[in-house]
């Protein structure tokens, strides 16, 4: 089993699943958060929505003192200043905002991020207070030329600036070729990746996998060595479908 995901008798959150809705929901999806909210916690599992900067504050007023945390999904490295359509950490804190999925693969292939801007907004993410979801994750063409672990590790120490701050990060392992395909990579595959990340972190860094994490697959997903959470892009925009997983999760925690 998973050591970083058992924490017996401590009643201590192991699993994190997190819904990162990307560049969808209008006011009337906020319906969705109202009903996570009335579903209830579910024990031992960490539940966060990350809606477009335009839902931001309307999403922390429906979350407001529930169980479900809000997350932003890209920040500026700079606290202000002249950078029009830009939002800092700062400005995600102010409204509400805990976590900050940062160098996710539709930012670094949609807006040219580096390794070396994705660990400035590291920087300010902590500097905010807020706690990074730093996204790595190898191409297909990688995977098939055999460089997978060291693309994902390569990502990761140029992603992460030193020394880190435990207890205020999380990373993702989202191969690029799973997101919003269907296709996932096999149990072992996953395993493999998560323990070499596992193997660069302080122990108890969270290490969620996203790409592809249906209410279908999540137990099979959950189940793997060294996964501790997930993040969910399509399945994140229905109550139902986020739900599910996050049961699956609650599943694996003992
Ligand atoms: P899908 O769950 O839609 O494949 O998206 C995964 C993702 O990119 C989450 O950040």
């Amino acid at each position: 089993m998973n050591a970083r995901r058992m924490a017996p008798g401590s009643g201590a959150v192991v699993q994190q699943i997190v819904g990162n809705w990307k560049m969808n929901g209008l006011g009337a999806e906020l319906g969705e958060l109202d009903a996570l909210v009335a579903a209830g916690p579910v024990a031992g599992v960490s539940l966060a929505i990350c809606p477009p900067a335009t839902l931001l504050s309307r999403a922390a007023g429906r979350l407001a003192g529930s169980h479900v945390m809000l997350g932003g999904q890209d920040c500026h490295a700079a606290q202000s200043g002249a950078h029009t359509g830009d939002i800092s950490a700062e400005m995600l804190a102010d409204a509400g905002a805990r976590l900050v999925i940062l160098g996710h693969s539709e930012r670094r292939a949609d807006h040219g991020e580096t390794d070396a801007c994705v660990r400035a907004k590291v920087e300010a993410a902590w500097r905010a207070g807020l706690t990074p979801i730093v996204c790595v994750g190898e191409t297909a063409a990688e995977r098939d030329a055999g460089c997978t672990h060291e693309v994902v590790l390569a990502q990761l120490s140029g992603s992460l600036p030193q020394p880190l701050r435990a207890g205020l990060l999380m990373v993702a392992y989202e191969p690029v070729w799973a997101i919003g395909t269907g296709r996932t990579p096999t149990p072992d595959e996953i395993g493999a990746v998560h323990q070499a990340i596992a193997g660069v972190l302080p122990p108890d860094t969270p290490i969620l996998y996203g790409g592809s994490v249906r209410p279908e697959n999540a137990a099979a997903l959950l189940a793997v060595p060294h996964v501790c959470g997930a993040l969910v892009g399509g399945a994140s925009l229905k109550a139902a479908d986020f739900l599910a997983i996050a049961r699956a999760a609650g599943a694996f925690v003992r």
